[in-house]
């Protein structure tokens, strides 16, 4: 059975009122739709944690730098209740425009540090967007834990960050990245690439697998790095915005994977901009 979808903040908090009068714990899966088998996985996982489970679906306008990506995000609310309804999950709230940004609404939530380099650099005001809504998001829903994809390990240190600074009383929890079987990080972008522009984008992880081998043997990053956008590129990306290697814990860039450290990219093809990261 599809689950009950429901647009109003208030129907929502009435529903938490009765969770939590019967102890029950709850999960947020925070979402802008479009789901594929990584969010379902982020389901599975809420699901195993929690006694009650909360979808949300919103297209958040304020984190997208470039209002043509914004455009030409794809909004598949119907689909998106099918795939949600053998997973059972209790509610999908997909708020109206105004239970997350009423008229007027002056406030921004800005984390500095993880949020700067990368996806912040390349695209300015995108982290304070996401950081303004899930902190809505985690205060509407009153969840206990929140679950989030290492596919936007960024993000999962921001909204980290975002709720520790603030207090909020929720766990965020990272979950493992879900890839196609040629290695494609699942996303929701890949539904606008062809046949051959997935075949190519598939490419992109066992460049990144080859390139991580290379560092944990020693390989210092700034010999390889070359070698391994020029396959990105010959792979059939457009273009490249980043390769990065980083500290895991705080995002700041090294040279040697010494400590837990991750692998950044963020590649252009067929006009759809892609992102991925993988541990060393
Ligand atoms: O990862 C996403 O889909 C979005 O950035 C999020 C976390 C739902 C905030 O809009």
């Amino acid at each position: 059975m599809t689950a009950p979808i429901i647009r109003q903040l208030a129907e929502l908090r009435a529903k938490h009122s009765d969770w939590i009068r019967a102890g029950e714990r709850v999960a947020v899966v925070p979402t802008m739709g479009a789901l594929h088998a990584g969010h379902l996985s982020l389901v599975a996982a809420a699901k195993a944690a929690c006694d009650r489970v909360i979808v949300t679906i919103f297209v958040n306008p304020k984190q997208f730098n470039n209002p043509e990506d914004l455009a030409n995000y794809p909004r598949t609310e119907h689909d998106d209740a099918i795939k949600l309804a053998p997973h059972d999950v209790d509610v999908i709230y997909v708020p109206d425009p105004g239970q997350i940004y009423p008229g007027g609404f002056a406030t921004n939530v800005s984390v500095a540090g993880v949020a700067d380099q990368m996806e912040g650099a390349c695209r300015p005001g995108h982290f304070d967007g996401v950081a303004t809504v899930v902190a809505k998001l985690f205060l509407q829903t009153g969840a206990h834990q929140a679950f989030f994809g290492e596919k936007d390990y960024q993000q999962l240190l921001v909204v980290r960050r975002m709720a520790r600074d603030l207090d909020i009383p929720i766990e965020v929890v990272g979950c493992p990245t879900v890839r196609e079987a040629s290695g494609l990080a699942m996303s929701s972008r890949n539904m606008r690439l062809s046949d051959e522009g997935t075949k190519k984008a598939g490419a992109l992880h066992p460049i990144l697998t080859a390139l991580a081998a290379r560092l944990s043997a020693g390989g210092v990053f700034a010999d390889l790095k070359k070698q391994s956008e020029a396959e990105i590129l010959a792979a059939g990306f457009e273009e490249l915005e980043y390769l990065s290697l980083c500290s895991a814990e705080d995002l700041s860039a090294v040279e040697l994977a010494q400590g837990p450290a991750r692998l950044f990219v963020a590649a252009w093809i067929e006009g759809v901009r892609l992102i991925d990261n993988i541990a060393v």
